[in-house]
């Protein structure tokens, strides 16, 4: 090893180095992750589930003073691991989001910290939250993550025990470390009622910049209770976020022809996509024609270009219907009696 090591380059030796530095920095973080887990374990095993937050918490270095308000998350962030994480995951938040119930690993962040509340709020234990509230549980205590019991009742739709956690005084506008509000998790779960529940309480229909948004989550689902009550409730239909693009195009790509439909009666402006790409663009692509009707009904410009100057019909897949009803659309072509399919002269023919 030693003198293979020698007889390199200087530069095999130097790059050689900075992996292994990577690698210690990683087993660093891996043994600082296990004993801290570790230590919030044991103190929850003794029945101290608080010292165990306070302890990761002080650790993590974010106590309620630095609770990041998100709007700021994309600027001005110290480097370190969390907020890393943050951003991450508001990138991709839909396809990280799942209940959290089956305990162990799989809620983010730390595990042990979960307070009794936080079990029966996501079990739906109204009977056990109720006497825990008595006892004088705070109905917002938090996780390291900053998850409260009212996430939990609104991930897992359980309505009663959202009641019963706001009128104990839960914030409805709890926000986690990524971001994520009860309304959030009520659009992703689908439930209706959780989310009128929380609009009725004051919670706000829409989430800050940067943050997950519950519009684009509940269009992206097919939430089609959620996504009425909120425009009820007065959420920007048209909420452009740079890289999903708005409710309409979310709607549009995830073939969700009654969110559409939803979004459009409730005054969706019918050409905003993604950057140039309109909600038309989508619906070809995805060679969904019902929708597409739906859009062209509502006045989409067939003619709009996309970042790759393609028009809808150019999106649609080769010989798909999507491509035919575009095309039935501008006129072009028709379907003859005998089912062929032949062009009529329209004015590029003749003026060519
Ligand atoms: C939630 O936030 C909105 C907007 O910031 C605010 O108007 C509302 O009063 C808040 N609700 C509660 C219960 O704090
Ligand atoms: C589309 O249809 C035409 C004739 O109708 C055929 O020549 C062509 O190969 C088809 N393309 C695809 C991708 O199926
Ligand atoms: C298409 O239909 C017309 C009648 O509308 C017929 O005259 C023509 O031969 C058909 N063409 C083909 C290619 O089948």
């Amino acid at each position: 090893m030693t003198p293979n090591v020698d007889s390199q380059s200087f530069g095999t030796v130097h790059y050689s180095n900075v992996y292994l530095s990577i690698f210690a920095l990683f087993c660093v973080k891996l043994f600082v992750k296990i004993s801290l887990n570790i230590l919030t374990h044991f103190y929850v095993v003794k029945g101290n589930r608080k010292e165990a937050a306070r302890i990761a918490e002080e650790f993590y270095d974010f106590g309620q003073g630095h609770i990041p308000s998100a709007e700021s998350s994309s600027e001005q962030q110290p480097e370190n691991t969390p907020r890393k994480r943050t951003l991450e995951n508001t990138d991709d938040y839909t396809a990280k989001r799942k209940p959290r119930c089956w305990g162990i690993l799989t809620s983010q962040g730390s595990w042990a910290d979960r307070s009794p509340l936080h079990e029966a709020a996501c079990q739906g234990r109204l009977l056990a939250l109720r006497t825990l509230l008595s006892q004088g549980y705070n109905a917002n205590i938090p996780t390291i993550d900053h998850v409260t019991p009212l996430h939990e009742a609104c991930l897992s739709d359980h309505a009663s025990c959202a009641k019963a956690l706001i009128a104990a005084g839960a914030n409805v506008n709890a926000t986690t470390i990524d971001g994520v509000t009860p309304l959030f998790n009520a659009c992703s779960a689908g439930s209706a009622t959780c989310t009128e529940v929380l609009l009725e309480n004051g919670a706000k229909p829409q989430s800050e910049i940067c943050q997950p948004s519950p519009i684009h989550e509940a269009s992206s689902k097919g939430r089609i209770g959620c996504l009425e009550a909120l425009i009820t409730w007065g959420a920007d239909v048209d909420y452009d976020i740079p890289h999903l693009g708005t409710p309409l195009y979310i709607a549009c790509i995830s073939s969700g022809l009654q969110c559409t439909q939803k979004l459009l009666d409730g005054g969706a402006n019918v050409q905003k996509g993604r950057f140039l790409e309109s909600p038309l663009h989508a619906a070809a692509q995805k060679d969904c024609t019902e929708i597409i009707n739906v859009l062209l009904e509502f006045g989409a410009n067939i003619n709009a270009k996309n970042l790759e100057l393609k028009r809808p019909v150019e999106s649609a897949p080769p010989n798909s219907s999507a491509e035919e009803t575009l095309l039935l659309h501008e006129g072009k072509i028709m379907l003859s009696s005998h089912g062929n399919i032949s062009l009529i002269p329209d004015q590029f023919v003749l003026y060519s």
